[in-house]
């Protein structure tokens, strides 16, 4: 266990049942994951809610009040830096980082994705799957790199698809794995376990799989 405790900070721009899970998954003795700062784009997120009654500080940046990416995304380094950050976490942040933001942090940030990636990177995964008539569907946790949905593979939680599956029922179980794998590594991170190298993403020292640390449910 680390002597000093891993700052998480979180973004989000919705619902935040993965920063909930996280939040869930510090309440043991020793956790070596606090989680400093929960920062949304969006005033509305219920996210936001969630942090306040965890007793977190949240933030609030508008990415409508700026002209572009750019400048947005360099308020959001200061804003998120302000917290100091050992590790900066993204729960269904639905903006695409400029480079120089994934540069600022490289190393140090991670997303989940609601789908076996490689495979349907952006949006309405669930619903790709089903179309493409897919057998197993799932979620991925990987470091961010300047290629979206594109950096190294930490963790990936496949699912079955059911026949009679609708995209619903469909997301409610990869949902249901993202509050497992994403929390995991998190505390991997924060453990000292989990770290970005040259050429990939090492657990315990050892260069993890193109895919990840595998889970099957
Ligand atoms: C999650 O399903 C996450 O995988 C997805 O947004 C959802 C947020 O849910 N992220 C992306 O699609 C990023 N490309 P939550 O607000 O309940 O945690």
């Amino acid at each position: 266990m680390p002597s000093k405790s891993c700052n998480v900070v979180v973004l989000l721009s919705g619902s935040g049942s993965n920063l909930q899970a996280l939040i869930d998954s510090c309440a043991v003795p020793d956790s070596a994951v606090r989680i400093g700062a929960v920062i949304s784009n969006r005033a509305d997120a219920y996210g936001l809610q969630r942090a306040a009654a965890a007793g977190i500080d949240t933030a609030v940046l508008d990415h409508t009040g700026f002209q572009g990416r750019e400048a947005f995304d360099a308020a959001l380094v200061a804003c998120i830096d302000g917290f100091a950050p050992d590790l900066v976490v993204l729960a269904g942040f639905m903006r695409i980082l400029s480079g120089d933001f994934v540069r600022h942090y490289q190393g140090r940030l991670l997303n989940i994705h609601p789908s076996l990636l490689p495979r349907y990177k952006g949006l309405h995964t669930h619903r790709r799957a089903l179309e493409a008539g897919d057998v197993e569907h799932g979620c991925s946790v990987h470091f961010v790199t300047e290629e979206l949905d594109g950096g190294p593979l930490v963790v990936q939680a496949v699912v079955p698809v059911a026949p009679d599956d609708t995209v619903q029922s469909l997301a409610q179980r990869v949902h249901t794995q993202e509050h497992v794998i994403y929390p995991m590594a998190v505390h991997w991170f924060a453990n000292g376990r989990l770290r970005l190298g040259e050429q990939g993403a090492l657990l315990d020292g050892q260069p993890l799989s193109a895919s990840g640390h595998l889970i099957r449910s």
